[in-house]
């Protein structure tokens, strides 16, 4: 009944994380601030959650267009970027999905579930992307499509401008940038849109995580195809209705990343001070960092009650590699404090 392949696969492991310090996820670590929580309950009272939502959400689609400076037929909403992924691969052509290597896991498994073959151009030691080579792989493989997360899941860095122009020039197949962590970057490249370039985007990071809203933007046109395999009500009412309410105070959330950034870089320089440590240079909200035994690490940061994503068993680059979340100041110091006793 159920075939092969998916048998053969495990399901997407999310640990228990109850009673411990969360930074395996690259969550936002501030809540709602408490002037927005009684408004914002009072959006959600008013919801009418017998009906269905509101399929089209061409009210919300202006918004976040104009929050993204294009219009709003350039937008097509999905529960999560995960399903916009998703969506992306059921709609383009037969043809296989080129990905670097080590990058963000969903592109690879969405691909499998559809039966679609993919390509990975494997990085370089300090996590460089070879466009040449992408192309080039592109090309051996006749690929359809192609994702560049940038900045990149789980390395932290942000492929030079050059890079990412180079491919989306020389691709013939639909280039998606995933800008997963665009607020947490120095740039973002919605200018490099074009009949094959689409820019992927979600709140998530920015604070909105258990909501589920993530956005893609495009031309109109191929919005449209795309919009062919949206499920008709796949934003709930509820989130619809926190989406546009939230989206009227966005400094809030503009301010909390900025935060993230600033403390980013205050425990980057903390890691980097620690000897048997290599922190690599990150544009997100999450630092990747090297240690002599990630394994050991790992367990003892979890009897200190503090979660990380210990990358060590996709192996190659990403031995011995944790990756922690940045969250709260408190939150930073206890991670920076447990390292210290931990390593040194
Ligand atoms: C690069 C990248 N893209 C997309 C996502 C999915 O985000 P969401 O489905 O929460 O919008 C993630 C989540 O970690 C990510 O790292």
């Amino acid at each position: 009944m159920i075939r092969s392949d998916i048998k053969a696969l495990a399901a997407y492991h999310v640990p228990d994380s109850s009673g411990m310090m969360k930074l395996d996820a690259m969550e936002n670590p501030f809540s709602l601030p408490d002037g927005l929580r009684d408004p914002w309950r009072d959006v959600l009272a008013k919801v009418e959650i017998n009906r269905y939502p509101d399929a089209d959400m061409a009210e919300l689609r202006g918004q976040i267009a104009a929050h993204a400076g294009v219009n709003a037929d350039q937008i097509l909403l999905g529960n999560g970027s995960d399903e916009i992924i998703q969506m992306i691969l059921l709609a383009v052509c037969a043809g296989a999905c080129v990905v670097p290597a080590p990058t963000f896991v969903m592109y690879d498994l969405i691909s499998h579930w559809l039966k679609r073959p993919v390509a990975s151009v494997p990085l370089s030691a300090d996590f460089h992307l070879d466009a040449d080579q992408f192309l080039q792989v592109c090309a051996r493989e006749k690929a359809e499509v192609a994702f560049l997360a940038c900045p990149n899941n789980p390395t932290g860095n942000l492929w030079p401008e050059a890079t990412i122009r180079k491919i989306a020039e020389g691709f013939d197949g639909l280039l998606v940038i995933d800008e997963a962590y665009g607020p947490f970057s120095e740039r973002t490249h919605t200018h490099l849109l074009a009949k094959n370039v689409m820019v992927l985007r979600t709140f998530s990071k920015l604070g909105w995580a258990g909501l589920r809203l993530g956005y893609l933007i495009g031309e109109a046109e191929q919005i449209a195809q795309m919009n062919k395999v949206r499920m008709p009500y796949n934003i709930n009412a509820l989130t619809q209705a926190s989406a546009s309410f939230l989206l009227d105070h966005f400094d809030v959330f503009e301010q909390q990343a900025a935060e993230i950034k600033e403390e980013r870089e205050r425990v980057m320089a903390a890691l980097s001070a620690i000897n048997v440590v290599t922190a690599f240079p990150s544009q997100t909200n999450f630092i990747l960092l090297r240690v002599p035994d990630a394994d050991a690490v790992f367990e003892a940061l979890k009897r200190h009650g503090i979660l990380v994503k210990n990358m060590n068993s996709a192996r190659g680059l990403l031995a011995n590699c944790l990756r922690i979340t940045i969250g709260s100041k408190a939150e930073n110091d206890a991670v920076l404090k447990a390292l210290g006793e931990i390593l040194i």
